[in-house]
C-alpha cells in the first residue's frame, strides 16, 4: 500500500475506533481494557490516574514505565489515540512539566481533549499531525514517547528523522512498538484488517534496529517481548476476527509478531 492511501485507511479506521463504531485491533473494546492494560505492563497505581476513556486497548506496552520521566519535562507522544499514555505522563511530569499528544485522526483528538477537560488534567495538550511530519520545533522536547503506532507509518526512517529533529540534545525516547520475527504470509501482509491491527505494516526486528540506528540516536537498546496476544479467540471484533481468520492451521500470530521496547538517546 502506498504512504496516501495507507494514512486514509488508518485514519478512517482509527476514527470509527474512536467513535466507538469499530473494535479494538486486539478484539478487547469494553470492559476488558483494564485487564488489557495490566497484561501489558500498567499498575492499578498507573490506571487511577488514567482517565477509563483514554484506554482504548491499542497499546503493546508501558512505555512511559521505561521513560523514567522526571518533573519539568516535555514529553511528547506519538499517535496518541485518546490520550492514554499522555495522562500517566502528564502525572510524572507535574504540573511545570508539559506532555504534547500528536494524532493525526481528529476523531481521537476530540476524544483526547475531551479526556482532559473532564479530568481537569492541565498539562497536556493534543495536536492534530503526522509523525512523519511532527509539528513542532527542533529541539524542543526532553523525551518522545510512542505506544504502538511507529508500525502504522509507510515511512519509518522519516518517524526516526522527525523524532532526532525535535529532540534536545541529550533528550531521549522509550517507544513501545510490533515487528516481525520473521515475514508474514503473504495473505496477513496483504489484510487491510491487519494492517489497522498493527501487524501487517510490523517490520523485521533486525529492519527496526537499523532505522533506529540511521537515525542518529545513540546508545540504542531493543529488548524484544513475546507478544502476549490479546484476541479471544471467539471475539466478534472484526480486525480481530480477520487477523485470526488469516493465519494458517496450527499458526498463531506469536509465531511472527513481538512486541518490542525501544529505547536511545540524541
Ligand atoms: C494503535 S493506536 C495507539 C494509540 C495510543 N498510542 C494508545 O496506546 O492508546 C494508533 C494511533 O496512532 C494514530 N496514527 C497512526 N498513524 C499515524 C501517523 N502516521 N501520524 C499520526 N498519527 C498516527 C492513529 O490515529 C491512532 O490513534
Amino acid at each position: 500500500m502506498d504512504n496516501k492511501k495507507t494514512k486514509k485507511i488508518v485514519r478512517e479506521a482509527y476514527g470509527k475506533i474512536a467513535q466507538g463504531q469499530e473494535g479494538c485491533g486486539c478484539g478487547t473494546c469494553g470492559p476488558e481494557t483494564i485487564k488489557f492494560a495490566r497484561s501489558i505492563g500498567y499498575s492499578e497505581k498507573e490506571l487511577k490516574v488514567i482517565p477509563p476513556e483514554a484506554n482504548l486497548a491499542l497499546s503493546c506496552g508501558n512505555p512511559t514505565a521505561l521513560a523514567s520521566l522526571r518533573k519539568g519535562e516535555v514529553v511528547l507522544d506519538l499517535g496518541s489515540g485518546a490520550g492514554f499514555d499522555c495522562f500517566l505522563a502528564a502525572s510524572k511530569v507535574g504540573a511545570k512539566g508539559r506532555v504534547i499528544g500528536v494524532d493525526m485522526t481528529p476523531e481521537m483528538l476530540d476524544k483526547a481533549r475531551d479526556n482532559a477537560q473532564k479530568s481537569k488534567v492541565r498539562n497536556v495538550e493534543f495536536r492534530l499531525g503526522e509523525i512523519e511530519n511532527l509539528p513542532l520545533a527542533d529541539k524542543s522536547v526532553d523525551v518522545v514517547i510512542s505506544n504502538c503506532v511507529i508500525n502504522l507509518s509507510a515511512d519509518k526512517p522519516r518517524v526516526f528523522q522527525e523524532i532526532y529533529r525535535v529532540l534536545k540534545p541529550g533528550g531521549r525516547i522509550a517507544i513501545s512498538d510490533m515487528a516481525l520475527l520473521k515475514a508474514l504470509p503473504k495473505n496477513i501482509r496483504e489484510s487491510v484488517e491487519a494492517y489497522i491491527g498493527c501487524v501487517a505494516g510490523a517490520v523485521l526486528v533486525d529492519d527496526y534496529k537499523k532505522i533506529v540506528g540511521a537515525s542518529g540516536l545513540k546508545k540504542v537498546k531493543t529488548t524484544v517481548q513475546s507478544y502476549s496476544s490479546c484476541i479471544d479467540p471467539e471475539t466478534k471484533d472484526p480486525i480481530g476476527r480477520a487477523l485470526l481468520e488469516s493465519l494458517a492451521p496450527g499458526k498463531s500470530l506469536q509465531d511472527y509478531v513481538v512486541s518490542v521496547y525501544v529505547e536511545g538517546y540524541k
